[in-house]
């Protein structure tokens, strides 16, 4: 008998039901006898004792399923050792939860702050599994979180749409795509929309620059540019910056995003009116890829092995095409980031993908 905990925290993404129906169908299918707590709304749910009672049944047909059957939220991990309005202490508040229930193990569906709370837990002594879930693909440890492939399709599905009406009108277009920190979606869904520039938070550009490559294509004949943007890029000045000059400066709030400052100067400094265009959200949303179906499903599979085998404090993650456990305490607090010497970029440049540096 196995009494398992499951949670999905942080921003959603495609792909969460498809983990945990992973991790349930491998336990049913041991024909163990399990019991499912579903807590509700991530770390909230845990922390007040929220929970759905779920059966194997619960996880039939939603392989599919955008979204998340037990709901999201987020908790900062940067508060969560601060009591909450009332007065609660929040990690002993789990802890309760847990040992009351008399769980074996928690499986956490989380990005980079799920995973630094889920470490903590693992270090106040509670079994915990972990599966590495985000569009922005910028877990450390995995080569790949599951998410990532459907929101590149999105992403890349809307610079598609654009690239046609540019072509038409002959105009400089910004898609804006999801990551504050890191580039891969920008970078990937920029490559595979065919993105004449890519701008991304790991390579700071330079405005005069950006206006050069356009510049350089109506030269050549070309009568549209497309510019891939990450919601995170950030000129050479800006990140000259101190973090508190530079959070002032978007605190000001001048520009709704990065992309619109980006229009607004390349229209001063040449007179081009340019469009933006930002997918948002939509990158989260719809029906897993079958690439992520079959990844998220055996991730969970694996997950659901370690906690047949008793193994825990892991994430279960994707490395050189094999799929590892990684202990919990090597995950938590890292992020993994484009390399502005990354193999991928340097083919970009070939291409010749202008990153603005
Ligand atoms: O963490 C995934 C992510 O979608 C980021 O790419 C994006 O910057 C952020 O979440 C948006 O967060 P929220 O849904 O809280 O607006």
């Amino acid at each position: 008998m196995k009494r398992i905990g499951m949670l999905t925290s942080g921003g959603d993404c495609q792909a969460l039901n498809a983990a945990m129906r992973g991790v349930v169908k491998t336990l049913v299918n041991d024909k163990q006898k399990v019991e499912i707590y579903g807590f509700l709304d991530g770390y909230k749910g845990l922390i007040y004792g929220n929970f759905r009672m779920l059966t194997g049944n619960d996880f039939s047909g939603i392989l599919t399923k955008g979204g998340t059957i037990l709901g999201s939220s987020r908790t900062p991990f940067k508060t969560i050792q601060d009591p909450d309005e009332n007065g609660l202490d929040k990690v002993e508040a789990m802890k309760q939860n847990y040992h009351k229930l008399q769980l074996d193990c928690l499986v956490i569906l989380g990005g980079n702050g799920t995973h630094k709370t889920a470490n903590l837990l693992r270090q106040e002594g509670l079994n915990v599994v972990t599966l590495p879930k985000t569009i922005d693909n910028d877990l450390w440890g995995t080569d790949m979180t599951f998410g990532f492939q459907s929101a590149v399709n999105v992403a890349t599905d809307a610079i598609d749409c654009i690239h046609t009406t540019a072509a038409s009108h002959g105009r400089v277009f910004i898609v804006e795509v999801m990551g504050h920190k890191v580039g891969w979606l920008t970078l990937n869904a920029g490559m595979a929309g065919g993105a004449d520039i890519i701008l991304i938070p790991e390579i700071p550009y330079d405005i005069d620059k950006v206006i050069e490559k356009i510049e350089e294509r109506e030269k050549n004949g070309s009568r549209f540019t497309i510019v891939a943007v990450a919601e995170g890029a950030i000129s050479k000045e800006d990140a000259a910056l101190s973090k508190k000059d530079y959070k002032k400066k978007l605190a000001s709030k001048k520009y709704p995003s990065v992309s619109y400052e980006i229009a607004d100067r390349i229209l001063q400094k040449t007179g081009r009116e340019v469009r933006v265009t930002v997918p948002g959200h939509t990158q989260r949303g719809g029906s897993p890829c079958p690439y992520d179906r079959v990844f998220a499903s055996r991730l969970g599979a694996e997950a659901g092995k370690l906690i047949l085998d008793g193994q825990y404090g892991f994430m279960v993650g994707y490395k050189n095409r094999e799929i590892v456990k990684v202990p919990l305490e090597d995950v938590a607090g890292k992020l993994k980031m484009v390399s502005p010497d990354a193999s991928i970029v340097k083919e970009a440049k070939l291409l010749g993908i202008c990153f603005g540096d």
